[in-house]
């Protein structure tokens, strides 16, 4: 237990940078690898009394940290080019590792419901935890190629509603990301076809991304509480999480 804190403790210490992540499949908002709005073009400080975002007065908005760093969406509003995606259920394929900082993250998939929803707080896909080949930027995609609607939601087909991942990044700070849908028949043409392009796993060495389970120890308590993700296959036992964790420092 203590060694685990203190791997997690030395871990934060080591991280470089930020991990961020591109949604490959339903299309994302746009692209959010931005940062910008530092104090001049030469300057990359943060202006004094920085929000995160800061409105420029000219109406544009800057993101001196990076906009993925913002709720709800990575600093991205609303599209209005939504896709396709089956009313029950389908693909989310992400590329985890732009940027450096990401041997080890940990990854949420929400819904919000609606136009503009109101919260993201609706879990299709229990947190689970990847690791990366290495921590710096790497080349790499997973995918799962059917994440479940969030439970007691049953939408109709034409509703709209927004995916939202999250990936946690070492340091314990959240990127999100958005992907705005509309729910249709299963088989609907208009789906965007989910094929070997677009939703793989990376099988390449320099980019092979695992997954773990995420697990949970109560102080006192005996035995070891485990969650487990049923919509991710486990690949490793829990020696080999830890073990990761001690490699990749
Ligand atoms: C929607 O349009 C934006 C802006 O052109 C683009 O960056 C984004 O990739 C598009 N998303 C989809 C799902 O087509
Ligand atoms: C708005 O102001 C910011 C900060 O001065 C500047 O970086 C940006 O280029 C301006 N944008 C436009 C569209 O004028
Ligand atoms: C920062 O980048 C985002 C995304 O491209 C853009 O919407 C925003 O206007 C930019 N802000 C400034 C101040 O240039
Ligand atoms: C869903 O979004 C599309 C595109 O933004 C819009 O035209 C449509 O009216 C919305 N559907 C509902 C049920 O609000
Ligand atoms: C979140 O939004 C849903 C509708 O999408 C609503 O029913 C629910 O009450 C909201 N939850 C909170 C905590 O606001
Ligand atoms: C990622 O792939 C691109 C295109 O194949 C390549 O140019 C780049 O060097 C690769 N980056 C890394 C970090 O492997
Ligand atoms: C895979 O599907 C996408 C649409 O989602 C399409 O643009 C692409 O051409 C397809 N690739 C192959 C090899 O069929
Ligand atoms: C990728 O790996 C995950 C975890 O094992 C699995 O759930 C998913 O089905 C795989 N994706 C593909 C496209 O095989």
């Amino acid at each position: 237990m203590f060694r685990f804190a203190q791997l997690v403790s030395l871990a934060a210490c080591a991280s470089l940078a930020a991990a961020h992540t591109v949604i490959v499949y339903p299309g994302w908002r746009g692209n959010n690898i931005h940062t910008n709005g530092t104090v001049s073009q030469t300057d990359a400080s943060i202006k004094p009394g920085s929000l995160g975002i800061n409105y420029e007065g000219n109406g544009t908005y800057g993101f001196p940290y990076g906009m993925q760093w913002m709720y709800p969406c990575g600093g991205m509003p609303m599209s209005t080019n939504r896709t396709k995606w089956p009313i029950s259920g389908g693909a989310v394929s992400l590329q985890p590792g732009w940027f450096p900082g990401h041997s080890v993250a940990q990854f949420y998939i929400n819904m919000g419901y609606g136009n503009e929803p109101l919260n993201y707080s609706h879990v299709a896909v229990p947190v689970f935890s990847i690791t990366g080949p290495s921590n710096v930027q790497y080349n790499g995609t997973f995918c799962l190629p059917q994440i479940p609607l969030p439970a007691n939601y049953t939408p109709k087909v034409g509703d709209n509603a927004t995916i939202q991942v999250i990936e946690l990044a070492q340091h314990g700070a959240s990127l999100y990301n958005c992907a705005d849908i509309t729910f249709a028949e299963d088989g609907d043409p208009e789906i965007p076809n989910v094929n070997k392009t677009n939703c793989f796993n990376s099988t390449q060495p320099d980019e092979h991304i695992g997954f773990q389970m995420v697990y949970t120890t109560t102080p006192g308590a005996a035995p070891l509480s485990i969650q487990f993700n049923p919509y991710v296959s486990l690949l490793a036992p829990l020696v080999l999480v830890v073990a990761t964790w001690v490699t990749w420092l």
